[in-house]
């Protein structure tokens, strides 16, 4: 069953004196109840740009974003936070941990917002991505691979069906690239989550289920 489902999506961004760039054309897109999807293309092709449409970040200039057959923007802004925050979790290349709040903390974040007791789980995720003797530590004392499995486990702290990841080892060496690669997709393995990860790497990308390449706009089977 597809749960998530772009329908001929196209965005547009405005530039300069009412000019236009039109970064993602008639773009559809089946995202699966569980699975893994590579998304591949050059620098400034739209990658990150597709991400966060099918994540509600960025809405669309043209098409739909529909869950479960129903439009994400149909419940207005509250319905659009409260779908994002419950079916959605966001990694970065950059991590974007709170520099302020412990690992545990960044952790718990996602789940303060939603106002859900999740420290079990968040325990649980943190033994998961071996952080148990981190979890005090704030993130400028971890090192880049320990802070992105902080952000692996903040981004399953809500249980969201869906794990959308934009290049999540584009800063990490190739030891620990693989660890986190290797950890984000056990986890959303055991925990049936379908994964949608933006990379450069072409070993990467052959791992996944789905590989989709961003050209010109348009997205292309690989
Ligand atoms: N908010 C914005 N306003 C105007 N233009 C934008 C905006 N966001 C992205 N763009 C433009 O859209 C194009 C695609 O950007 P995007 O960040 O999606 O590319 P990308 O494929 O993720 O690139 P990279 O591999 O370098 O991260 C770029 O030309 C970028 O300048
Ligand atoms: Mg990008």
């Amino acid at each position: 069953m597809n749960f998530l489902e772009l329908k001929n999506i196209s965005k547009a961004f405005p530039f300069g004196h009412g000019q236009q760039i039109e970064v993602l054309k008639d773009v559809s897109v089946s995202i699966p109840l569980s699975g893994t999807i590579a998304i591949s293309g050059s620098s400034g092709s739209g990658k990150t740009t597709l991400l966060n449409v099918i994540g509600g970040l960025v809405q669309p200039s043209q098409g739909e974003v529909l869950w479960r057959g129903e439009s994400i923007y149909a419940n207005g802004r509250n319905g659009l936070s409260r779908w994002r925050a419950d079916s959605v979790g966001f990694i970065f290349q950059s991590y974007h941990l709170m520099p302020e709040l412990s690992v545990l903390e960044n952790i718990l974040l996602p789940a303060a917002f939603q106002r859900r007791d999740r420290l079990s789980l968040a325990l649980e995720l943190i033994e998961q991505v071996g952080l148990q003797q981190r979890m005090d530590h704030r993130p400028a004392e971890l090192s880049g691979g320990e802070q992105q499995r902080a952000a692996i486990a903040r981004a399953l702290v809500n249980d969201p069906a869906i794990i959308l990841a934009d290049e999540p080892t584009g800063n990490l060496d190739p030891a620990n690239s693989e660890v986190v690669l290797g950890l984000l997709l056990d986890l959303a393995r055991k925990r049936d989550k379908s994964v949608v990860l933006v990379t450069h790497d072409e070993a990467i990308a052959q791992r996944m289920d789905l590989r989709y390449r961003l050209v010109g706009g348009r997205l292309e089977d690989k």
